[in-house]
């Protein structure tokens, strides 16, 4: 088997949308083929991008101070949710992405740029050309081969994190997915599904759109089978 091409595959979808299983069976198929690859996500594939998480969800949470625990009453302010964002990308971009290309590995990312566009534009409202200039500036020339959307209406998106905490529910904490979802709400959520296809409208040949309500094997296939449509796999 001949390894043609490397290629930088960025996985996105709305909370829920069975994102982490798909990569997770993906890297499966890299494997088999003996082709070596970086797996990583944002915000937090970073030590930086770790703690910018932790920022990025302050709401509730208590810091000691010498006159005691102070509440963290600020609510983040969408300019300011975006740019943690944008460092977080930066970091990761020169640290982690850049390098792995360099030496010739896939690049599987759980979230990239366009999670921007349609959580902080769609989602949060911001303007979209702010945001695609800051996606420029923190992300440089170094853009995904392929985009994969995983599809999901957000009614079913719900569902499904409700019943994984319930499946978990006994020894876990709350779930910060279920968290995000409730503090946002469904029409949040119907704003960031539309904001991702109307980018996939926009660029159609970039994407490769799948029903998230399909089995994971199944996706997969569909994955792989693109893949070797566009030269990346030679068999
Ligand atoms: P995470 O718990 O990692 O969710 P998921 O498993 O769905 O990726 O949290 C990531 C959250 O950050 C998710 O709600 C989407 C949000 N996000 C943005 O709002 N903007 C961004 O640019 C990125 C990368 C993520």
């Amino acid at each position: 088997m001949v390894i043609k091409k490397t290629a930088f595959l960025a996985f996105e979808g709305i909370d829920g949308a069975g994102k982490t299983t798909l990569i997770k069976n993906f890297e499966s198929v890299l494997k088999k083929r003996n082709i070596s690859y970086l797996s990583t996500c944002e915000p937090d594939g970073t030590f930086l991008g770790k703690e910018l998480r932790n920022l990025l969800l302050t709401r509730g949470k208590t810091r000691k101070t010498s006159k005691g625990p102070e509440k963290a009453e600020e609510i983040l302010q969408p300019k300011a949710e975006l740019l943690l964002y944008q460092a977080a990308r930066a970091q990761h971009v020169e640290t982690k992405i850049q390098p792995a290309l360099t030496k010739k590995k896939w690049v599987l990312c759980d979230r990239y740029t366009a999670s921007t566009l349609a959580f902080q534009s769609g989602g949060r409202g911001l303007e979209k050309q702010m945001v695609e200039e800051l996606n420029t500036l923190a992300s440089g020339s170094c853009s995904p081969n392929l985009w994969i959307l995983l599809d999901l209406p957000p009614q079913d998106s719900l569902k499904r994190i409700k019943e994984r905490l319930r499946k978990k529910r006994k020894n876990s904490p709350p779930s910060p997915a279920l968290d995000i979802f409730e503090s946002k709400g469904e029409s949040f959520f119907q704003r960031v599904r539309e904001t991702y296809l109307s980018l996939v409208q926009e660029n159609p040949h970039q994407w490769l759109t799948l029903d998230a309500r399909q089995k994971q094997d199944e996706l997969t296939k569909i994955l792989e089978e693109r893949l070797k449509a566009d030269g990346y796999f030679m068999e």
